[in-house]
């Protein structure tokens, strides 16, 4: 980074760091995923508290409580966990996403507290993660079919997504811990699976795979939710990224390295002079979709891959700097009139809203720029 850069980044941790204070306090104990009018909703109600996104918050609280020292960060940050351990009690609701509840919150707390009882509800959260299992295709299943009727049958047993491997560290994390590589090795077997299913020649990746739950054979991709069939959805592309990569940080197999490279080599060559990402690499130019939660994750992953690979490290860093400058200058509203600090987010090409404010794009933003300014805290 130049002299130049790195006063872009202090000064960026500042206005974050002042925003989210002041956030904070008038967040309480919402758990947030949105927001109305500026100002954030809340899933903390029982019949949200499985919604996927409900640690991403936590996790901006435990970041800050990591630069800060502030014990209102961690108060407020070990409610939202015991408010989600609710959801062991829901278990129909539950599904493939342990780690992006658990790793930002109970798991968090442990690694910067030795919280027991974090310790002890993401070991939990590891186990029923790795309950989802099929030996057969190697795969973690992804969602649920219907609420309660998990014993009947369905049509989407055989799927997994490639937003998956950000749960994997959940599993090493659990056999770090415990001793017992048996985590570890599901989520490696994961991994394998994911190379070889949704990992295409040019480095692009599917979204939604199924496979024949009892012989274990690819039976087709789907588009999920970028722009359709064989696209390239840029959130999932991210989450191949970064994914990879921290397979490749756990267990040192070259091939997770390898992989996370290729898709990083193909995403990197993808963004366009903006610097600010579509929905999907392969949309039509209009609507001229935009998600900032992809360039957000991406950077996050791109950082990490320039520390993990040094001969390629200024291209990685570089293409991190475009996005999160472009995001920085054209996408962020850093004014206490928002609780929100990232615009432009989407959950899906075809959804119906497109543009809003989305946790996890602030959550990854913050992770993007604290790394920058030389933060060893790791989340996942
Ligand atoms: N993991 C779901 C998403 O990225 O929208």
């Amino acid at each position: 980074m130049t002299a130049n850069d790195r006063e872009w980044v202090d000064k960026t941790k500042k206005l974050i760091l002042e925003k989210e204070s002041l956030v904070a306090d008038r967040t309480g104990d919402k758990i947030p995923y949105t927001t109305v009018n500026g100002i954030f909703d809340d899933k903390s109600d029982v019949r949200d508290i499985n919604w996927w996104t409900n640690g991403f918050y936590g996790g901006m609280l435990w970041l800050m409580f990591k630069e800060t020292g502030d014990e209102k960060y961690a108060r407020m940050a070990k409610n939202i966990a015991d408010k989600i351990s609710v959801c062991f009690d829901r278990y129909y609701q539950l599904d493939h996403d342990m780690g992006f509840l658990w790793l930002p919150t109970d798991v968090a707390s442990y690694r910067l507290t030795g919280d027991e009882n974090g310790r002890r509800r993401g070991l939990h959260a590891a186990n029923i993660l790795a309950g989802r299992f099929n030996p057969a295709g190697n795969y973690i299943r992804a969602w649920n079919d219907g609420i309660g009727k998990e014993n009947g049958p369905t049509s989407n047993v055989g799927w997994c997504i490639i937003d998956c491997l950000m749960n994997l560290p959940l599993l090493y994390w659990a056999s770090k811990e415990t001793g017992d590589p048996r985590f570890k090795h599901v989520a490696m077997l994961h991994a394998d699976m994911a190379i070889k299913n949704f990992l295409r020649e040019d480095g692009s990746v599917n979204h939604i795979v199924e496979i024949n739950p009892e012989t274990g054979e690819f039976v087709q991709s789907f588009g999920g939710q970028g722009y359709g069939l064989g696209s390239s959805w840029t959130r999932g592309q991210s989450w191949a990224l970064y994914g990879f990569l921290l397979s490749y940080l756990y267990t040192g197999e070259k091939r997770y390295l390898k992989a996370s490279e290729k898709v990083a080599d193909y995403f990197v060559s993808c963004i366009p002079e903006s610097g600010l990402i579509p929905v999907d690499f392969r949309q039509p130019k209009e609507p001229a979709y935009e998600d900032s939660t992809a360039a957000a994750i991406a950077s996050c992953g791109l950082l990490e891959l320039a520390k993990a690979n040094p001969s390629n490290a200024s291209k990685y860093e570089e293409a991190a700097l475009k996005m999160l400058k472009a995001l920085t200058e054209k996408r962020c509203n850093f004014t206490d009139k928002t609780d929100n600090i990232l615009e432009y987010c989407t959950a899906s090409y075809h959804a119906n809203d497109h543009h809003f404010a989305i946790i996890y794009g602030d959550f990854f933003f913050m992770e993007a720029i604290f790394k920058l300014a030389g933060s060893d805290f790791k989340v996942w």
